[in-house]
């Protein structure tokens, strides 16, 4: 590419303005570090303020205050609900750094419900313990947002909103350089920077329905795979149990939050029967997987579109969760009165690009963290509220990384001034209903092999220019990756369900599916060893 319209240096650019993202930069900042983050729509605009359970975390006082939990506990679940690939190192070491990471947090002006001395704690689907910490009730994620930006202004940290990140800058030996930005009219700007952290958030925008925002277009794993760069585990794809059901409704679909059931809603299907009742030893508070799965088998066998959760046994439910009795009342449910239609959603990516837990990639210069990133905490199917613990936790080990890694004695070199080449972009609506048809909860290869050709047919080689072609363009290349690594793993497991290979195969047991891109951008899809991700 050429130089942009507009110049700038930092030391570290992060790309993306969630909790991993935020957390990274005043971390970074904070150690004298120049810092940038860029963001392609207004700073609040990602999955950060849409969480609600809250954060899972086994506190000091949760002793005091449960008897029975423990860091080894919640490493116990994690490890039950990621069927086997979760890396089992990664993962003690996320977990038992998450009692800091919630202080620093705090520290920044977080408040949690409770008494600050014993925070409330709620139970989700897969743990054996109270340990989900929430804030406004059911808004955990709007607090940690507004804290995170709060704290950023208070800072006096450098946010470009409105610029979309259309490549990683890389030099002659592959190393990174900087960051190539595009405005809203697609004028290109270039932000010369020895380090880049990707904290882009996920991919639900592949999906027809998912809880994630507008922004959510797999633009992280697009950036990485282009930089050289390796995902892992992008089979995975969560879907929510309970997103809100509303008749024809496409996009965004309103979480109903897992924490309702941890406080006793049920699910029901519409003859009234248990969803769950013999699937699962804990029944409605299963992980996610067995549950989200349960509902669709439920679904399709009465061929309905919906299932019921029934939260009107649950004390002062509308007080207790006022963004669901928000969105309820919004389609004239009465969450404190009615049972309220729920089916699963696209909602987060277990894998993606892989790392190292201070969010080292394998290109010299990158790092990545959150949920656009792949630590082996997940496995093949998240733990509920393990997400915001990961992005605080990886986002500030990532910052401490880049500014050990900046340490030493450098010279900030120019990028490489390459051509940039037309890439395919297929129409958005096309790929949707390609992946939501044959890439969710049940899928089989000739499917899968139909979507890949479904996606292909509707692209054409680009220059993409504008954030929607930005996007377009990510979204594609991500299609082509999840398809691919979900054509491979000839296994049922976690939240990859196949129909046509419906067993969990012992085969697959610690094998990561990974995918790269060559230099004539076509994509390889592997396996490596779970526990390693290909990590560097
Ligand atoms: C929820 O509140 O049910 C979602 C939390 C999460 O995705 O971890």
């Amino acid at each position: 590419m050429s130089a942009g319209e507009w110049e700038t240096t930092a030391d570290l650019v992060v790309v993306g303005s969630g909790v991993a993202g935020l957390t990274a930069a005043l971390a970074a900042q904070r150690r004298g570090l120049r810092v940038v983050v860029v963001t392609k729509d207004a700073p609040d605009a990602g999955s950060t303020r849409w969480a609600q359970g809250g954060i899972a975390v086994v506190l000091g006082d949760a002793v005091s205050q449960e008897g029975n939990d423990s860091v080894d506990a919640h490493l116990t679940d994690t490890l039950a609900a990621g069927g086997g690939l979760v890396d089992a190192g990664a993962a003690a070491e996320i977990l038992a750094a998450g009692p800091a990471a919630v202080a620093a947090l705090r520290a920044e002006g977080a408040v949690f419900d409770g008494p600050a001395a014993r925070l409330a704690r709620t139970r989700e689907g897969g743990h054996s313990a109270l340990r989900v910490v929430h804030a406004g009730g059911d808004a955990t994620g709007a607090e940690v947002e507004r804290a995170l930006l709060a704290a950023g202004d208070r800072a006096g940290l450098t946010v470009l909103a409105g610029h979309a990140a259309s490549s990683v800058l890389t030099g002659p030996d592959g190393t990174v350089r900087g960051l190539e930005v595009r405005d809203a009219d697609g004028r290109a700007g270039w932000l010369a920077a020895p380090a880049v952290l990707l904290a882009t958030g996920g991919v639900g925008g592949l999906y027809e329905t998912t809880t994630n925002p507008d922004v959510a277009t797999a633009d992280g794993w697009a950036l990485a795979l282009r930089a050289g760069a390796a995902l892992a585990d992008v089979e995975f794809v969560q879907f929510h149990p309970t997103a809100l059901y509303t008749p024809r409704a496409h996009g965004r679909a309103p979480l109903v939050t897992e924490a309702l059931r941890g406080e006793g809603a049920v699910l029901r299907d519409t003859t009234g029967a248990s969803v769950t009742a013999g699937v699962h030893p804990l029944g409605d508070l299963a992980p996610r997987d067995v549950v989200a799965t349960a509902i669709t088998r439920r679904i399709t066998a009465l061929g309905v579109d919906h299932v019921w959760l029934d939260a009107t046994g649950v004390p002062d439910v509308a007080a207790r969760f006022p963004t669901v009795a928000a969105s309820c009342a919004a389609i004239g449910v009465d969450l404190a009165r009615d049972p309220v239609p729920v089916r699963p959603a696209a909602h987060y990516s277990c894998g993606g690009v892989v790392t190292d837990t201070h969010g080292r990639t394998g290109v010299p210069g990158l790092w990545a963290a959150g949920e656009v990133a792949r630590t082996g905490l997940h496995g093949a199917n998240r733990l509920a509220s393990n997400s915001l613990l990961e992005g605080l936790v990886v986002g500030r080990r990532a910052a401490d990384d880049v500014a050990r890694a900046l340490a030493g004695p450098r010279r900030l070199a120019e990028p490489t001034e390459t051509r940039a080449r037309p890439v395919p972009v297929a129409d958005r609506a096309v790929l949707r209903a390609a992946l939501t048809r044959s890439a969710g909860i049940g899928r089989d290869a000739a499917g899968l092999a139909a979507a890949s050709d479904a996606v292909e047919a509707a692209s054409t080689l680009r220059l993409p220019v504008t954030r929607a072609e930005t996007e377009d363009a990510a979204l594609t290349l991500a299609a082509h990756a999840l398809l691919a690594a979900a054509g491979s793993r000839t296994e049922t497991r976690g939240c990859h369900v196949r129909t046509d290979h419906p067993a969990t195969d012992e085969h697959w047991q610690r094998a990561s599916s990974t995918v790269a891109l060559d230099a004539d951008g076509r994509l390889h899809v592997g396996t490596t060893d779970a526990r390693h991700g290909g990590a560097a």
